[in-house]
């Protein structure tokens, strides 16, 4: 392991289809008063929204609502929740959906005490927190972001047209996470295969940077073998449980840090995505499968090495007798069939994106990457490729 590192993790998880039993105890630990947050319908028509009411007029808490989080939560909705959590006085945030709600939830959290425009200072300036975090608990209802055991918090700022994520040190991780993988089963097709491809870009992101012996880089192998396998089984099967909770758990270990520890990263797909994101209101997972490919086409020269090991142990390309940039290419255009067999898509235009705005996107990208550092010029030359 190159580089030292710290590893404290402090979201519990409680995983499983008795997962939600926990809940009762979990709200023990906090004060009456909840802010319930939730996204538009999902939980009301599948019945969790009375459970977790029930479980919560039996512990005897004192409810307000925040509802109809967006997907891509927007910045004034954050405003709106910091509002509540100091009009009520709010003792626990408990976020019951999946990212945009966790996220959402994490960002009210920091924002409620927050002196100055929180925008700014936590998700521009990207300050330390030095106000009162408010707690937040999760029921998660859709696996993807990983934000259910992280600290991460990706906002839209419709005004400014910027999405930004921001990762905010343990105290703002959820305090728990309830994660019963049946709870996924009524999520459309075309989300469940978008938050797989979101689980599969994180991976991706932090495998595709740094060249050495990494034990990390074998656990995300792993985890990549796992998901893909699982997806397949999913897209037969809907309600297979072995396949919705691994996938599910993939989710969660692939941005938990233990699949960044003591490693570099990339992350350049995701910043290139949130801009798209921001011009097109996309789903994040489809817009990660539009970028990915041409991507990695552009970049692979520069991490050759890891691209041929990618297609090896990922894919199990036997690459005995290839160049090298034809065995990494192989391993790229199976990441384009798997893309294909999700039925995501593979082109902006499929997401509603003109012409137009590639340069606007390419603009306000923040640049990085990681074997290969982007301008903005490299980026348009991606997007247009993309398009
Ligand atoms: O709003 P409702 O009615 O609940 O419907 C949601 C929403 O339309 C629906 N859904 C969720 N659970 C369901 C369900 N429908 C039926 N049954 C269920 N059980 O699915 C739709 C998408 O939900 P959303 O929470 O937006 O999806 P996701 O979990 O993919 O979250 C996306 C957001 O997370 C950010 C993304 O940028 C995006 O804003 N990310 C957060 C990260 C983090 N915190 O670490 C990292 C990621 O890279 C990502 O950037
Ligand atoms: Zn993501």
């Amino acid at each position: 392991m190159k580089f030292d590192f710290q590893y404290y993790n402090p979201t519990k998880i409680y995983f499983g289809k008795s997962a939600l039993d926990n809940l009762s105890g979990e709200l023990a630990n906090y004060g009456e008063k909840v802010l319930l947050v939730y996204g538009k319908n999902s939980i009301k028509k599948s019945g969790l929204y009375d459970k977790i009411i029930g479980i919560l007029s039996g512990a005897g808490k004192k409810v307000t609502e925040l509802s109809g989080i967006k997907s891509n939560p927007s910045y004034a909705q954050l405003l709106k929740g910091a509002e509540l959590v100091r009009e009520n006085n709010i003792d626990l945030i408990l976020a019951v959906g999946g990212g945009s709600v966790i996220d959402c939830s994490k960002g009210i959290s920091v924002s409620a005490y927050c002196e100055g425009d929180p925008w700014q200072r936590y998700w521009v300036n990207f300050e330390d927190v030095d106000n009162k975090i408010v707690p937040v608990g999760s029921v998660l209802t859709m696996a993807g972001t990983g934000s259910e055991m992280n600290g991460g918090s990706v906002i839209t700022n419709e005004d400014k047209m910027i999405k930004n994520g921001r990762v905010f040190p343990a105290d703002v991780y959820p305090k728990f996470s309830i994660l019963d993988p049946e709870y996924t089963y009524t999520v459309p097709e075309y989300q469940m295969v978008s938050g797989v491809f979101d689980t599969m870009s994180h991976l991706m992101e932090q495998y595709f940077s740094g060249d050495d012996d990494n034990t990390t880089d074998y656990i995300i192998e792993g985890v990549m073998r796992s998901l893909i396998n699982s997806a397949r089984a999913a897209l037969k099967d809907r309600e297979d449980y072995e396949a919705r909770s691994n996938i599910m758990w993939c989710a969660t270990i692939g941005l938990n840090t233990l699949t960044g520890v003591s490693k570099e990263q990339d992350w350049e797909v995701h910043m290139i995505e949130h801009q798209i994101g921001a011009y097109t209101d996309c789903a994040h997972g489809a817009g990660l499968a539009v970028v990915s490919t041409p991507y990695y086409k552009y970049i692979c020269r520069d991490g050759l090495d890891k691209f041929v090991r990618f297609a090896e142990n990922v894919w199990g390309i036997d690459t005995a007798g290839m160049a090298k940039e034809d065995a990494a290419l192989a391993g790229i255009n199976s990441l384009t069939e798997f893309i294909k067999e999700l039925g995501l898509p593979l082109t902006l235009r499929e997401l509603g994106a003109t012409e137009d705005m590639l340069p606007k996107i390419a603009e306000s990208t923040i640049p990085g990457g990681g074997y290969k550092k982007l301008n903005a010029e490299d980026i348009l030359e991606i997007l247009k490729a993309c398009y």
